[in-house]
């Protein structure tokens, strides 16, 4: 396998302080609200209650602040890389507007907590530009930089920017903020807890009875009874809507390493190029920027996800020269098919049940107006935006159709091509130290892995959540779902849903 570049551990999670352990559940607990999921969006969402005046009570299956939340690039923006010129066609110019107005108020939300709090989270303004350097794609720039002004974002069509390469045009817009997002969330947390509200680590819910009051089952034994539930785990682990029809799942790599401070690009960038390249800065000590770039976007479980680090390593030492990769890790987010997160009612029979996912790449201001939006939605008031992001919308059906399908048939394709092709290999024998294949072991598909000392460790190979096929991962020693995202650790252990349950394991 290549060399790959740097450390494999996200810069936030490295450098932020180890932060308060959370005692795991073991005893029943009666709550107003329990919030499942400790990431941006649920712990923003406990801390909106809490703030309200509820009892809350967070479960978090790991620690807090560590999923996909710490492992992101942490831009604070309404600038979603190009979505204004599609939801104005889509949801009207209305709709765009909300979006608009939503995501902005998030990002001075997020402003208004840290300083109020006296978060040390490093966190900066900064304008947000989505950019091209394609000149066939300049017109998408305008366009999008109209229905952006005209959501009432302060944006502008620019050829230059910040970046030490020419752009053919770009989206600015001003406004936007960036962040450490753990030192953010860890500030949080503490605050919560010092308002009575209380956090679980290495709580898995387990199962979720709805009715009044709602009960939440947690892997350990312990029961949450609550009068509301809000499931914030990223990809929902309990799916009453079959919402896993409507997300598709995306990862993305993400390199780092330091910049002299006088060649800091001084903004939040993205471009839909290349599979997407986004480039941020975060103070690095004296006359030092650390310049962290994400992009290479891939369904997870396809592909060589080493040549994809290659890739954009060499595109951040071509283009920022003289950088040294330290830092290297990946992430993933859910992609709705119509683009706009699914916030607001589980299900269109839910009464006291809560979901925030669906974030597109874009969960940071969207967990921040999802806490929002759920705490007004429990309190009983209906904000305007409501609609927009319910999760129970029809009015979009039809036009997500082509989208659903596209994403029905990769899931189809794998289902049921994986299992008819051969496996990677027929022999435990012919698994090189430090990877793994699938394997047919005595009829049934496992999942072998060797590690450095040469041992093999299997597991089934069957994906806990709908049963497709895992495969392997050398880059990030892992096994990955093709069909909806589920990641495991080689010892099968659930590393991302929406599997609730390990690939269980295999003697060989
Ligand atoms: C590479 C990358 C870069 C990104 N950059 C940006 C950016 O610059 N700006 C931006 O706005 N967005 C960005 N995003 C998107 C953003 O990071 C995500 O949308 C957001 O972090 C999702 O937050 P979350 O709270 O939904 O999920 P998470 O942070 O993953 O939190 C979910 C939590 O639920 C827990 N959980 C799961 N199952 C259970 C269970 N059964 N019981 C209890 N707990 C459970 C998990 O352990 C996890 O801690 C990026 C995404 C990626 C992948
Ligand atoms: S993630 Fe759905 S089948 Fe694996």
């Amino acid at each position: 396998m290549t060399k790959l570049p740097g450390v494999p551990e996200s810069y936030w999670m490295d450098t932020a302080p180890p932060g308060t352990p959370h005692p795991a559940l073991t005893e029943d607990l009666e709550v107003d609200v329990a919030v499942i999921g400790a990431g941006i969006a649920g712990l923003s969402t406990a801390w909106e209650l809490t703030r309200a005046g509820h009892r809350v009570a967070v479960l978090e299956a790991d620690r807090i602040a560590a999923g996909v939340t710490g492992h992101t690039t942490a831009k604070l923006t309404a600038l979603h890389s190009l979505i204004y010129d599609r939801l104005r066609r889509t949801r009207g110019p209305e709709g765009a507007r909300m979006y608009a107005r939503s995501q902005s108020e998030a990002v001075e939300r997020a402003v208004a907590i840290a300083a109020e709090l006296g978060v040390d989270c490093d966190l900066e303004r900064v304008p947000a530009f989505t950019y091209t350097e394609d000149p066939a794609r300049a017109d998408t720039m305008r366009a999008e930089a109209d229905a952006a002004g005209e959501a009432g974002l302060p944006a502008s069509y620019v050829t230059e920017t910040g970046l030490p390469f020419p752009v053919a045009g770009a989206v600015r817009v001003e406004g936007g903020a960036q962040f450490h997002p753990r030192g953010y969330l860890l500030g949080l947390a503490e605050d919560l807890r010092t308002r009575g509200g209380r956090i679980h680590e290495h709580t898995r819910a387990t199962g979720l009875e709805e009715g009044t009051p709602c009960r939440v089952t947690t892997k350990g034994g312990a029961v949450v009874t609550a009068g509301d539930v809000v499931i914030a785990t990223h990809y929902p682990v309990f799916d009453r809507a079959l919402l896993f029809a409507r997300l598709s799942p995306h990862r993305e790599l993400v390199v780092a390493g330091p910049l002299p401070a006088g060649r800091d690009p001084r903004g939040a960038y993205i471009t839909p190029d290349q599979h997407t390249r986004s480039v941020r800065t975060a103070p690095h000590g004296d006359g030092q920027r650390l310049l962290i770039v994400t992009g290479e976007s891939f369904t997870p479980g396809t592909g060589d996800t080493a040549e994809r680090f290659g890739r954009l390593a060499d595109w951040t030492r071509e283009r920022f020269p003289g950088v040294e990769i330290t830092h290297r890790w990946a992430a993933q987010d859910n992609d709705p098919t119509d683009t706009v997160p699914l916030v607001g009612p589980f299900h269109p029979g839910a009464r006291h049940t809560y979901v925030a996912t669906g974030f597109a790449g874009w969960g940071l201001s969207g967990g921040i107006m999802a806490a929002r939006l759920l705490t007004a939605l429990i309190g009983g008031e209906q904000p305007e935006w409501a609609g927009l992001y319910d999760p129970r919308r029809l009015g979009t059906a039809l036009r997500e159709a082509p989208a659903l399908l596209g994403h029905q048939f990769h899931v189809g394709k794998h289902f049921v091509g994986d299992r008819l092709s051969t496996p990677g290999t027929d022999s435990v024998d012919r698994i090189a130290p430090g990877t793994g294949a699938v394997v047919r072991l005595d009829g049934r598909r496992c999942a072998v892995y060797r590690d450095e000392d040469g041992t093999a460790h299997a597991v089934s190979a069957r994906c806990t959540h709908l049963g497709c096929l895992v495969a392997f991962s050398a880059a990030e020693r892992a096994w990955e779902c093709p069909c909806h995202g589920s990641r495991f650790g080689t010892d099968g252990r659930v590393l991302q849903g929406p599997a609730n349950q390990p690939l269980e394991r295999r003697d060989i």
